[in-house]
């Protein structure tokens, strides 16, 4: 996008030192934060707030706090966008889901379907029009070039879950071996999740005038 774009500068935050080696534009920064604990920027920063793919990232509690605070640092009539996929699987067919779902719900306060908890979250900071718009993406080969990327980024996250849920005594082999049959049966039965695209534009404060 910076590349794309050179006139804006880009600041871009994770809370891991993940800057990227070998692209560097002249018009990014990367500073290191932790989005909870509060970004290192003033209030009304930004003209424009990205944040996407934390559902891992945030309890249930952290997505209002991490959205409070983006909120903060955007300039008022600036935008916040959010993209997040619900770990649904329409079409998964008989095959047992394993129960991560409700595992990371009821132990870890957390939640794999975030559309509705954001939504809910952008209606009460803001009183302006939620955009929200949704797109299937197939996980898998079935999908042509699309869903087999989507497929292996599905079994890179995946993968690293094993960390988040090792509190339940997952086998590091046993739960590669359950990613792989997963994803082999979402292909087969042409499985897709959904992609979500949130912006909002904050509000100015003086809406009533
Ligand atoms: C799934 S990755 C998404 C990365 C990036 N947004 C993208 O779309 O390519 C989630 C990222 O969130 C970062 N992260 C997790 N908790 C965070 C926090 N509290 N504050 C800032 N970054 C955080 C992680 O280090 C990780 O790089």
């Amino acid at each position: 996008m910076a590349t794309e774009h050179q006139r804006p500068q880009f600041v871009g935050v994770d809370i891991a030192p993940l800057y990227p080696s070998e692209i560097h534009p002249t018009n990014v920064k990367f500073r290191q934060a932790n989005v909870l604990s509060g970004l290192p920027f003033e209030d009304e920063t930004f003209d424009f707030v990205y944040m996407r793919f934390m559902t891992f990232a945030f309890t249930i509690n952290d997505w209002e706090r991490a959205l409070k605070e983006i909120s903060r640092v955007t300039k008022k009539g600036g935008y916040i966008e959010l993209m997040e996929t619900d770990f649904k699987w329409y079409n998964e067919g008989p095959f047992k889901k394993s129960s991560i779902g409700d595992f990371l719900r009821t132990q870890k306060n957390m939640d794999v379907v975030t559309s509705p908890l954001i939504t809910k979250l952008l209606t009460k900071l803001c009183s302006s029009e939620i955009n929200h718009n949704e797109r299937k993406i197939a996980i898998g080969e079935w999908g042509g070039k699309l869903g087999k990327l989507y497929r292996e980024l599905y079994g890179w996250g995946s993968r690293n879950l094993r960390k988040v849920i090792s509190d339940i005594g997952v086998n590091e082999k046993g739960w590669d071996e359950t990613v792989e049959t997963c994803l082999n049966r979402l292909n087969e039965r042409q499985a897709y999740d959904m992609i979500h695209r949130f912006w909002i534009v904050k509000p100015s404060g003086n809406e009533d005038e």
